[in-house]
């Protein structure tokens, strides 16, 4: 029987609440199979890590996430270790993608169901067959440039960050992006968001990502956004960018959280982040590991209340295991249990809504619930 290794990082804040039901989810599956094993064991990473340890990612966290055949991550952060703190979590994160080398963070934005349009903040008729995923640069630009603090002596005014790109960085995460398009029957548009009427960085990066795609991919689509108008078409016309939006991490950090919105709730959907182009379930199936978590944060303000809405870490898990395992069988299967638990009665659903989309369905519950639907269609 085959048996996989999968880390569990559930984090601070809502983490743990909302891991905890993906966990039940990723058992339920593990223990229905005969045809393998799923091996879950949590680490202390972020804001915990550095209550118990002193730092955000202790190196015993990060020798398992590199054993690990895949990582299913919560969220970290939190007033507690603030941006004025020592010692904050967020750059344990960035030191985990870095050396694991995960540089192409993918976070689709869709409607899980359409008997949510009416939680979305756009009218109806905009957000109605929105169908967005931002490919997001994950392990370079400003981000990982050299960046400079302010000093503490009193006439030190100036403090820097350095967005930064190489041709390499660029053609890589542009394949990733074409791949996925090609995935898609038919292929997907590229739209390719940049400041290149104002950043170097990003006169590199539409001349790379135009070239690679012309030479390498001729059959896509493509076509260059400014970032400040990408963000204005996700609100008045999202659907002008439906298909892969491929940007750099800062651009791509701040996009996705607007287009994940529109389905509803940032609480519903999840992300992964791999060390190159999702290999999806075939006979060629490359393993590959990687990260997956909700795109949320630790939601400090609902920490502790039971209320969070878990389906984006649970639909992470259903992406772990299409993506690092190759179980494409029991990733459908969560995906159909969750779009049931949302599905209004008359379209054979149980029309179940945590408080972000204005329920009374407690975090446990929906897992309870999620879970239930699952055995049926394993
Ligand atoms: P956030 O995403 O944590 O919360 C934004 C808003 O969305 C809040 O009102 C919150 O209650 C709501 N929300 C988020 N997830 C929800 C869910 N599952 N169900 C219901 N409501 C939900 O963003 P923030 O408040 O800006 O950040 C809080 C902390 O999280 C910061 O320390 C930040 O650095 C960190 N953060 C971590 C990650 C990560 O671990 N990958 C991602 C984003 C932010
Ligand atoms: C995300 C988060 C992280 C990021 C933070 C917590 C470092 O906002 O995963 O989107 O900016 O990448
Ligand atoms: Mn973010």
């Amino acid at each position: 029987m085959l048996s996989f290794r999968i880390v569990v990082l559930p984090g601070d804040g809502i983490g743990p609440e909302v891991v905890a039901e993906a966990v039940r989810v990723l058992q339920t599956v593990s223990e229905l199979s005969s045809d393998f094993e799923l091996k879950l064991e949590s680490h202390q990473f972020g804001g915990c890590a550095i209550d118990s340890t002193g730092e955000p990612l202790p190196s015993s966290t990060l020798k398992a996430c590199q054993e690990a055949d895949a990582i299913l991550m919560g969220s970290i952060g939190g007033p507690k270790w603030g941006v004025n703190a020592k010692v904050r979590p967020e750059p344990g994160l960035l030191t985990l993608r870095k050396t694991l080398g995960l540089y192409a963070n993918i976070r689709p934005a869709n409607l899980a169901s359409d008997s949510l349009l009416e939680y979305s903040p756009l009218r109806p008729e905009i957000a109605k067959g929105v169908d967005m995923i931002v490919v997001r640069e994950l392990i370079g630009g400003v981000y990982f440039g050299t960046r400079k603090e302010q000093g503490v002596a009193p006439d030190e005014e100036v403090a820097w960050d350095t967005m930064i790109y190489s041709v390499q960085e660029v053609q890589r995460i542009t394949r990733v992006a074409a791949q996925i398009a090609l995935a898609a029957d038919p292929p997907l548009d590229i739209h390719s968001v940049d400041k290149a009427n104002v950043l170097a960085s990003s006169r590199l990066w539409r001349k790379v990502v135009t070239e690679t795609l012309k030479n390498e991919f001729p059959q896509l689509k493509l076509d260059h956004q400014l970032v400040d108008s990408a963000a204005m078409f996700i609100v008045c016309n999202p659907q002008k960018l439906n298909g892969v939006i491929l940007t750099e991490n800062l651009f791509g950090d701040i996009l996705s959280d607007q287009s994940s919105v529109i389905p509803g709730s940032l609480g519903l959907l999840p992300s992964a982040s791999l060390a190159g182009a999702p290999s999806v379930p075939s006979a060629d199936f490359k393993p590959t590991s990687g990260i997956y978590e909700p795109i949320h944060g630790s939601a400090p303000d609902i920490a502790g209340q039971g209320i969070a809405n878990p389906i984006g870490t649970i639909l992470s898990a259903a992406m772990l295991l299409r993506y690092s395992l190759g179980l494409e069988k029991p990733a459908k299967a969560i995906e159909n249990a969750v779009r049931k638990v949302l599905d209004l009665p008359e379209a054979g659903g149980l029309g179940l809504r945590t408080a972000d989309l204005g329920g009374k369905v407690g975090t446990k519950e929906l897992g309870d619930r999620i879970v239930d639907i699952l055995k049926t269609l394993l």
